[in-house]
C-alpha cells in the first residue's frame, strides 16, 4: 500500500533489538537476501549511533565500490556540462574518492576543515524538525547504504551517492553551506508544522532541485539533480519558473518522479538574496502571511 509514495524505506527495531529495513516489493534489492541483510546491518549502525563518536564503518562489497566508481565517473562528466561553477569548484576542494565508496566519517573529516559541516548517519527518514534543525549546527543527516548493484543508475531512495556526491560536494562550498545553515536556523525558529513544511519545500526547490542561470545557460546546484544520472539530462526541458519563495513554499512535489517544475535563480547572489534572505528573517507569522496571500490567489 502507498508504495508509490514511499521514498525512504521504513526502518523498524524488533523486540529482540534487531533492525529491519522494509524494502518495497518494487525495490531492485527486494529479492536479494544478501543485500537485505546488509541493509539491515547498515541501518543498525545508525540506530545505535551516539553523536560525538566516530561514525561506524559500513562494510561494502566490491560490487558496491564498483557502482560508486561507475556512477561517480559518469556524473563527473555530466557535472562539467550541467553543474554550476560554484559546485564544480567545491568538488575540487572536497576531493572525494572516485574509485570506492567513502565512509561517512571520512566525508566529515574532508568537509569539516572547509565549512565546518559534519555528517551524521541516518537509518532512513529523519523527522523534518531534527533533519533541518541540526543544519544550523553544521550537521547533515545522511543515509549510508548504496543502491542495488543491478541498477547502478537508479535508486528509489536517497542513498550514499545522493547524500555525498549531491550534498557533500555542495556543502564544501562556503556559500552553499551558509544557505544550508540558514535553512536550519529558520527551521529552529518556527513552531508550527505548516511553517516548517513551508521551509522544507523552499529547501526542496533550491538545495535539492535548484537550478541557476550562468553564462546564458541553465545549470544545476540542487543535490537531487546533481546525483541523478537521468534527471541531470532532463532538467533543462522542465517547466522553469522564476525564483519565488511564496510559490516554492506552496508548490506540491512528487518525490517519486522527476521534478517537472523547477525554479531558477538568476545568479548565486540572487539565490542568497531571495532564499537566504527569507530563511534569515522568516518566522511563523511571516510564513502564515505568505500562506494566506497564496490562498487568496488560488
Ligand atoms: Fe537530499
Amino acid at each position: 500500500m502507498f508504495e508509490e509514495a514511499q521514498y525512504f524505506a521504513p526502518v523498524a527495531t524488533q523486540d529482540d533489538g534487531s533492525v529491519v529495513v522494509e524494502l518495497a516489493a518494487s525495490h531492485p534489492g527486494f529479492a536479494d537476501s544478501v543485500y537485505r541483510a546488509r541493509r539491515n546491518a547498515i541501518a543498525a549502525l545508525a540506530v545505535g549511533y551516539q553523536r560525538g563518536t566516530p561514525i561506524p564503518v559500513a562494510e561494502y562489497t566490491e560490487q558496491e565500490h564498483e557502482v560508486w566508481a561507475l556512477v561517480s565517473r559518469e556524473l563527473a562528466i555530466k557535472h562539467r556540462a550541467y553543474a554550476t561553477a560554484e559546485y564544480l569548484d567545491a568538488t575540487q576542494r572536497l576531493g572525494l574518492p572516485t574509485t570506492r565508496i567513502p565512509q561517512l566519517q571520512e566525508v566529515s573529516e574532508l568537509l569539516e576543515p572547509l565549512t565546518g559541516f559534519r555528517y551524521l548517519p541516518a537509518a532512513g527518514l529523519v523527522p523534518l524538525r531534527e533533519f533541518y534543525g541540526v543544519l544550523a549546527d553544521g550537521y547533515f543527516h545522511s543515509t549510508q547504504y548504496i543502491r542495488h548493484h543491478s541498477v547502478p543508475f537508479y535508486t528509489p531512495e536517497p542513498d550514499v551517492v545522493h547524500e555525498v556526491i549531491g550534498h557533500a560536494n555542495a556543502l564544501a562550498s562556503d556559500r552553499y553551506a551558509a544557505l544550508y545553515r540558514l535553512a536550519g536556523q529558520a527551521a529552529r525558529r518556527v513552531e508550527s508544522e505548516e511553517a516548517l513544511e513551508f521551509i522544507s519545500k523552499v529547501f526542496w526547490f533550491t538545495l535539492e532541485f535548484g537550478v541557476m542561470r550562468e553564462a546564458g545557460e541553465l545549470r544545476a546546484y540542487g543535490a537531487g539533480i546533481l546525483s541523478s544520472y537521468g534527471e541531470i539530462e532532463e532538467f533543462r526541458g522542465m517547466d522553469i519558473r522564476p525564483l519565488d519563495v511564496a510559490v516554492m513554499g506552496t508548490t506540491h512535489y512528487d518525490i517519486t518522479k522527476y521534478q517537472d517544475v523547477l525554479f531558477a535563480a538568476e545568479s548565486l547572489t540572487h539565490l542568497e538574496d531571495v532564499v537566504g534572505g527569507f530563511w534569515t528573517t522568516c518566522d511563523d507569522d511571516s510564513i502564515a502571511g505568505l500562506l494566506a496571500e497564496r490562498r487568496q490567489h488560488a
